[in-house]
């Protein structure tokens, strides 16, 4: 079942440079939520933050000076203070950016390594099922390396393994970046089919008009600040916002 999120008051420094600046914000549970901005704006640093990755770097010393505070809530439950694999085992899973196959493994070992969580092989098998009926090329290229699969392939792939994790919502970063048009659209296509299956969605993109028109509601994020929100009706008739920060 879907699970709903709250953010409050999110912030993410690296020493001086204050990255993400009090953002609040809402996916409603089954909800698709898009977040749109220019390149730069702190967009998958929220991702991150939101799975875990960024108090991981914190805790790990990683990375120097390292801030981070507000409330992350998911379903009933605080998550903000959980190790990433917690995060990830309740259901609230990110399809990070730039895709990144496991290159000399094969697609199925790929998707096999997004259910590392999952004790359950029956459960493993049904969503490997779920997947390829989701994404027929992902079961034709099952032997196939991953390094070898076409860039909207690969994007399959990584949405992929993230639905073998068995997402309540789906964190998706930037899975347009560097396709062509005509491979985006059965993507999309795709993703859209996600939201039916009962999972929420919340998708970061720079292609502004397409992920809005997908979503129920959407963010603006400018200089890792929310400089706008709202239906996604209403935040693409705005000019200011069309013309400041989504560049239409
Ligand atoms: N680990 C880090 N250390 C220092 N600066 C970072 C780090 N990660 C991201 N940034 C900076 O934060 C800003 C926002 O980055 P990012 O969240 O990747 O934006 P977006 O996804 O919207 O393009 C960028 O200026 C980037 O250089
Ligand atoms: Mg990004």
């Amino acid at each position: 079942m879907a699970e709903g999120l709250r953010v409050q008051g999110l912030s993410v420094s690296y020493g001086p440079a204050l990255i993400v600046h009090e953002v609040d914000l809402e996916v409603g549970a089954g909800a698709t939520v898009s977040v749109v901005g220019p390149n730069g704006a702190g967009k998958t640093t929220v991702l991150r933050a939101l799975s875990g990755l960024v108090l991981w770097e914190k805790s790990s010393s990683r990375q120097a000076g390292v801030q981070l505070v507000g409330e992350v809530w998911f379903g009933q439950e605080r998550v903000d203070h959980l190790p990433a694999h917690q995060i990830a085992s309740r259901g609230l899973i990110l399809c990070p950016e730039r895709r990144r196959p496991f290159r000399e493994m094969t697609v199925e070992e790929n998707l096999q390594a997004g259910a590392y969580l999952v004790r359950s092989r029956k459960v493993a098998q049904q969503r490997m099922a779920e997947v390829c009926r989701l994404f027929p090329v992902l079961r034709e290229r099952g032997r196939q390396r991953a390094g070898t699969l076409s860039g909207g392939e690969q994007q399959m792939l990584a949405i992929g393994r993230a639905l073998m994790g068995g997402p309540k919502l789906l964190m998706i970063d930037e899975p347009s970046t560097g396709l062509a048009p005509l491979v985006k659209q059965p993507l999309f296509a795709r993703i859209r089919e996600i939201k039916t299956l009962g999972i929420g969605i919340l998708l970061v993109e720079q292609d502004a008009e397409l992920a809005l028109s997908m979503a129920d509601s959407g963010y603006v994020l400018s200089q890792g600040r929310v400089v706008a929100q709202g239906s996604p009706a209403e935040l693409l008739a705005d000019e200011v916002v069309r013309r400041s920060y989504l560049g239409l």
